[in-house]
């Protein structure tokens, strides 16, 4: 690559690149000393530092309490009354914002369309009414299954406005992933559309929901989009049409102010074991980290036309699509499809089209454009663009200096977010304006945060060293629990390090206290920015009746940052080969989406395990890398089984 003698000094330098004086000027905070300053007045009384961004929000009744922690469960702005869709929403519509392009989306084919405030508030309040005819109340859960159309976010807002809960799941995963979830929440309503657009094909999701409902007794109502237009069977009684359900609505809605301790989302992500976590995420503390962490990182200012490349079905869609920029009442650019279709340089093209100024995506995205080269995007005129930002997983810094120069035209700051869904919203990032940035590092927690890197017993770590990554401090934005499972929450969160939420990440310390993220250090694997839990995929693989065991464990992967091999042992019978891969592949992805689907999988007659019996997964983990394994083995109970597993084998 051309930049390599760039990337080579920049690391034995150290280089770090500050915003130009221009940014730093127009910017929200302009200089080392007034982040410092906000950071001060964070460190100093944090409880009313985050009160102060709360009071930016619209609030129906005033809280009586800022903070209510009884570790590790927290309340925030307690006996304080708002409506996140009133926030997002109603509040613009006094001024000149009113008339303002909400979200401008485009859809896969190239259809486009533009909602200004006012009419996506009329959508809302349209569907919030439709919603309440159909049954929907304070406190449900409704399951949204749903392409990236504005409907999406129409369905989400609306529900916000009823006092229910969204449970959105990824269009991408699949049906028995989408009956876990809608099961798990007890949702009785969902959300969906005939079908979406997705690299030039029809994704069918309401054939999805249909087989899920078969085994979802509970669920009474289903609205169904006409996206796609390709038919589909409406079950007589259960399932209705948007437009049908729409049809005759009053474009009026008053709103009731919801506690901010309301239930405003649960997001099912994957954590250590094999069933996925419905994260849980409350009003008024969410939308105050959202909106003012939306407003700082990314400098909004009332003419940006920001684009956040992900999907409404992660959080980063939760908090950057929907509640973040609306809250600011900022323009929002959504799009349906795929990154390269019809060509490799479709955002590159809608970059130009819709002049956008800030831009949001993942590490795996550009180094995918890395590798396409930098003719597609040279071929469009991207100088609308002022700031850009990743998120998902760690950049490595031969593609943060391609996004900065052949994207950025080396005037862009470059924001590398590091946040979960657990946290709500982003929490060690750069401000843009302020702090100098190092091609690799998330920089910094933002002010009111409290990150640090610990050891098990939460001393802190040497600069330079590795540790846990962890935060001492609640937070706003912070889940609530995992719905349904406070001891599981506790456990998974509050347990491994003394007093502090552990987020299940590695970290270390440079000398400037910039932080590195060094990603998961638990059961977790990061795959195209997507966190996947290798239990979830190993019980779809022992759920074979080929298979007698599994093991799955990441490798480096170029492109996704990791992928996914699986170490198989069948069942006495059953034979090795390709049909076979195929089958546990397709296994896999049946139960979880194409997402989960492994790479590779290799076949063993054992796996190594310790004597206790526990597989011994980081000598997997070496395995499947190519490299030889420098820890300790004398644990291993049987080591021709890694021997065996060692010799080259055939896929
Ligand atoms: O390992 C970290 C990685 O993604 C995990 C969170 O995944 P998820 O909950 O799906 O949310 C992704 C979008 C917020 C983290 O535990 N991660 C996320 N952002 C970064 C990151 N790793 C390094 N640098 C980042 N900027």
């Amino acid at each position: 690559m051309a930049n390599e003698p760039t990337i080579t000094t920049l690391l034995k330098e150290g280089r770090t690149f500050k915003p130009s004086a221009a940014f730093a000027k127009a910017a929200h905070v302009g200089s080392a000393k007034a982040w410092e300053a906000l950071r001060k007045a964070a460190a100093k009384d944090p409880v009313r530092f985050w009160e102060a961004r709360a009071r930016e929000l619209r609030w129906e009744k005033p809280w009586s309490k800022a903070l209510d922690w009884k570790f590790p469960f927290a309340k925030w702005f307690v006996g304080g009354k708002l409506n996140a869709s009133v926030n997002c929403l109603d509040r613009h519509l006094d001024g000149p914002r009113a008339n303002k392009a909400a979200l401008i989306w485009e859809g896969e084919p190239g259809d486009t369309r533009t909602l200004t405030y006012r009419q996506l508030h009329r959508e809302v309040c349209v569907f919030a009414n439709a919603l309440t005819a159909l049954g929907v109340k304070a406190g449900d859960r409704v399951a949204v299954y749903m392409p990236m159309v504005p409907e999406a976010a129409v369905a989400m807002l609306a529900i916000a406005r009823l006092g229910a809960a969204h449970s959105v799941v990824f269009a991408g995963f699949s049906s028995e992933a989408l009956r876990d979830r809608i099961l798990d929440a007890d949702a009785r309503f969902v959300v969906t559309a005939d079908g979406g657009w997705r690299k030039g094909a029809v994704v069918p999701l309401k054939a999805a929901v249909d087989e899920a409902l078969a085994q979802c007794p509970a669920v009474q109502k289903v609205v169904v989009l006409r996206r796609t237009g390709q038919g589909v069977s409406m079950k007589e009684g259960r399932d209705v049409w948007w437009h049908d359900a729409a049809a005759g609505m009053p474009a009026r809605h008053r709103a009731a102010a919801h506690d901010a301790e309301n239930p405003l989302f649960i997001l099912y992500t994957s954590g250590s074991t094999g069933k996925p976590k419905g994260v849980l995420h409350t009003t008024g503390g969410y939308l105050t980290h959202a909106a003012y962490t939306c407003r700082l990182v990314f400098d909004l200012k009332e003419d940006d036309v920001f684009w956040c490349t992900a999907d409404v079905g992660w959080v980063t869609g939760h908090s950057y699509v929907v509640y973040g920029p609306l809250a600011n009442g900022a323009t929002v650019l959504m799009y349906e499809g795929a990154p390269m279709t019809p060509g490799p340089d479709r955002f590159w093209e809608m970059i130009a089209r819709h002049r956008v100024t800030v831009f949001y995506t993942a590490p795996t995205a550009i180094r995918a454009f890395v590798r396409l080269g930098a003719g597609h995007p040279d071929r469009h005129d991207l100088s609308s663009l002022r700031l850009l930002g990743t998120v998902g997983e760690p950049i490595n810094p031969e593609a943060w200096l391609w996004y900065h120069k052949t994207i950025g035209g080396g005037r862009c700051p470059i924001v590398d977010t590091w946040w979960q869904t657990e946290t709500g919203g982003i929490m060690i990032s750069p401000l843009p304006g302020a702090t100098p940035a190092k091609p690799g590092s998330a920089t910094k927690p933002l002010p009111g945060i409290e990150a640090a890197v610990v050891d098990r017993q939460g001393r802190p770590a040497a600069k330079g060293a590795g540790g846990l990554l962890v935060v001492r401090r609640p937070w706003p934005g912070m889940l609530r629990t995992i719905y349904g499972a406070p001891e599981r929450y506790r456990e998974q969160y509050f347990s491994q390090v003394p007093g502090c939420y552990f987020t299940g990440d590695g970290a270390r310390l440079d000398a400037d206290g910039y932080f590195w993220v060094l990603g998961r250090v638990d059961d977790v694997i990061n795959v195209a920015g997507h966190r996947l839990s290798t239990m979830e995929i190993e019980s779809a693989l022992v759920g074979h009746p080929k298979v007698a065991e599994a093991a799955v464990v990441g490798h480096p992967d170029d492109l996704k940052g990791q992928g996914i091999t699986a170490f198989v042992t069948l069942q006495s019978g059953a034979a090795a080969g390709p049909d076979v891969v195929d089958e546990l592949k397709g296994a896999v992805a049946k139960a979880i989406g194409a997402i989960a689907r492994p790479d590779r999988i290799r076949f063993a007659d054992a796996l190594p395990k310790t004597r206790s019996g526990k597989i011994m997964r980081r000598l997997l983990r070496d395995v499947a890398a190519g490299v030889e394994s420098k820890g300790d083995t004398t644990t291993l109970e049987d080591f021709s089984a890694l021997a065996r597993l060692r010799a080259p084998q055939e896929e």
